[in-house]
This record gives structure tokens, C-alpha cells and sequence, in this order.
């Protein structure tokens, strides 16, 4: 049985690995693609969006154009760790499919409108064009099945400031709205939140991508290795595979860069997997709210896990996962999608 999947992201390298997992999931259907600012401008993540989904050989999807801006702030984005293009090294062939007539908040509304209860929703990016949805449509977060949001960061340093995530800094305003909208949702409506505590735990390490391509049966071997150089393009003969490990190598030259090892936190493939599966996230209800105006703490996400505020949990915080098993399940799909699209060439015997 598919589920069908909205998914909101501001692709980006790990943005990528999403679309790609849940491309390759027999469980996922993905019925709209809201194309949010933020890794890079919404332009861009729609243009990205739409060349995956040309290279991938997938249905056709509607991709749908985000705000330029977040809702109160000038926008910020973030070449320097996702690429002058959002992708890394990847340079995907120019898509030529076309973009949705209508906007992403409108695309949400009239999806959730059109499959009342049967639609999960994840967020891999600023929750701007989510939020703009539940200011057209306020009984949203009950038109949804599930809603599941990459974001945050609550007992975890922050990866943009001291105390801040990346997608709640872009727009934080935004968070905000989304998570008090989801105040007044039943239990079972509540967000799943993957936040930086539990998706800094998913690390990929170039062995990872060896693993994805041998699936694929793209040979000879993919070895990416810390004592590459800079910038090397990979040579596999699997198109997927080679796009795969070029905009992950520009993952991992960025976290090492930033004394985090050679390896990417593959946080919005892991937050795809939990919408498909909520069951590999153990997980703990809380109140959260976002700061908006401390000189320090601007766009901080606070979770009141203990009741302080007598305010009823509006979110399910995922706390414990097992990340081989993620990736297991990353490697597996991933691997033989890219398989089922590109099939080894049968080398012809000597
Ligand atoms: O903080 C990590 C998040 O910010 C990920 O979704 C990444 O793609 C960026 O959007
Ligand atoms: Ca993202």
C-alpha cells in the first residue's frame, strides 16, 4: 500500500537523498513537491527538483514554486554547504519538465482539501510555504494524516548558531506559526519532529556510497576517500550513482571543513524514512515553541517536555533510532532503484 507523501523541501544535498528514497520506496507515493528558499533560492530548488525527477525516469510530480521570501525576514541561504546550484557537485542535465501554474501554499491546500486524512506531510526545509498553507486553510493540520518535520534542534547545539537549526533559522517566524497551529491538532495529528539531536546521529561515511553503488551494480567500485582531493568527479557508470557521490562529496569536504570528520548528516533522508515508517523513531511528546525576539536566542526551538507552561504537547520529538538500520534501508532502496533506472551493462566476455 502506498503512502501518499506532500513533500516541502529547499534541496539541497540531503533534500536530494530524500527525493531519492522515497522514489525509491515501494510504500511512497509522492503526490505534490513544494519547492521552499532556503540551501538556495526556491527558483533553484525547483529547477533541481524537477532535473531529479528527469534523471530518475520518475512519474510526472507536481513541483510547485515556494515564496522568494521567508514571511517576515529577508532570505538566507546557504551555497557554501550545499553547493553553488544546492546540489553539490552534481550537475543534473537542465529538466525539461514544467513547473506547477499554481503556488506551494496552494498546492498544499488543495491537495490536503482534495485527500482529507489519507496525505502524510514532510518537511525537509524552512516551514515558510507550510505556514502560508495554514493561513489559507486552518483545518490543515486535521486534513493531514501525518505531518513530519526536519527542524529544530532541543537538547543539541545549534548547526547555524549556538542554539540554532538551519530550517528554523531561515524562517523562523514561520516555525512559529506551524507548530502553535499544530497546539489545537489531536494527539495523533501531532508533528514528528527529526531534529538536529537525532539526525547528527545519521552520518554517512564514504563507505556508505561504496555500499549504494555496488547495489546498484555500477562497477568498477565507487571509492570516495578523505585523501581525495577536493572537487574530484566520480567516473561510475550509473548515472544515479554518479550524481549521488559527486553532491555528497561536497557534503562531506563541508563537514570536515567544519572539524566534523569526512561524513554528512543525512538528516531529511532519515526524516523521509520515519514518515514512511514512524516506527524506526522512539519518540516523546513535548511543547515546543520558537523564539522570535532574543538578541541571542532568535529562532531557537524550545521544548517544554515536563508541562511548565500548561500548555497541551504539540509535537512527538523523536529521541532514539537506530541509524545502521537507516541505512540499511537507504542502501537497499536507493541501490537497486538506481539498478531498476540504469541497468548494469553487460560486459561482453573476452
Ligand atoms: O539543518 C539541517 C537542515 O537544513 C537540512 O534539511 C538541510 O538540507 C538544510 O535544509
Ligand atoms: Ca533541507
Amino acid at each position: 500500500m502506498r503512502q501518499q507523501i506532500i513533500l516541502d523541501v529547499d534541496t539541497g544535498i540531503d533534500d536530494s537523498l530524500a527525493l531519492l528514497y522515497l522514489l525509491a520506496s515501494p510504500d511512497a507515493q509522492i503526490v505534490g513537491i513544494a519547492a521552499t528558499a532556503g540551501n538556495v533560492p526556491a527558483a533553484q530548488v525547483a529547477v533541481n527538483n524537477l532535473a531529479w525527477l528527469e534523471v530518475c525516469r520518475a512519474p510526472e510530480i507536481e513541483v510547485a514554486l515556494g515564496a522568494p521570501e521567508p514571511l517576515a525576514i529577508p532570505l538566507r541561504t546557504t551555497e557554501d554547504t550545499h553547493g553553488p546550484q544546492g546540489i553539490g557537485y552534481a550537475e543534473l542535465p537542465p529538466p525539461t519538465r514544467a513547473l506547477s501554474e499554481r503556488t506551494a501554499a496552494e498546492m498544499w491546500v488543495a491537495l490536503v482539501r482534495a485527500h482529507p486524512g489519507e496525505l502524510i506531510g514532510l518537511c525537509t526545509g524552512p516551514l515558510t510555504n507550510l505556514a502560508l498553507a495554514l493561513r489559507l486553510e486552518p483545518a490543515l493540520p486535521r486534513l493531514l494524516k501525518r505531518l513530519v518535520i526536519m527542524g529544530g534542534a532541543f537538547n543539541h547545539p545549534g548547526n547555524t548558531t549556538p542554539t540554532n537549526e538551519w530550517n528554523v533559522h531561515v524562517d523562523p517566524e514561520a516555525a512559529k506559526e506551524v507548530f502553535d497551529a499544530f497546539s489545537a491538532a489531536p494527539a495523533d495529528r501531532r508533528p514528528l519532529v527529526c531534529a538536529l539531536d537525532i539526525t547528527e546521529t545519521i552520518e554517512m561515511v564514504p563507505k556508505h556510497l561504496t555500499l549504494l553503488a555496488e547495489r546498484a551494480g555500477s562497477v568498477p567500485a565507487e571509492a570516495v576517500s578523505e585523501a581525495d582531493h577536493d572537487g574530484i568527479r566520480s567516473t561510475a557508470p550509473n548515472p544515479l550513482v554518479r550524481y549521488i557521490s559527486d553532491a555528497v562529496r561536497f557534503y562531506f569536504e563541508f563537514h570536515r571543513q567544519y572539524d566534523q570528520g569526512y561524513i554528512a548528516h543525512m538528516h531529511d533522508p532519515f526524516a523521509a524514512a520515519v514518515a514512511l515508517d514512524p516506527t524506526l523513531a522512539v519518540t516523546r511528546p513535548a511543547t515546543v515553541d520558537v523564539e522570535l525576539t532574543g538578541t541571542l536566542t532568535r529562532a531557537t526551538t524550545v521544548a517544554d517536555w515536563a508541562g511548565v507552561w500548561g500548555r497541551e504537547p504539540n509535537a512527538d520529538i523523536v529521541i532514539g533510532t537506530d541509524p545502521a538500520a537507516f541505512f540499511d534501508r537507504l542502501i537497499t532502496r536507493v541501490g537497486d532503484f538506481a539498478r531498476a533506472v540504469y541497468p548494469p551493462v553487460e560486459r561482453k566476455a573476452r
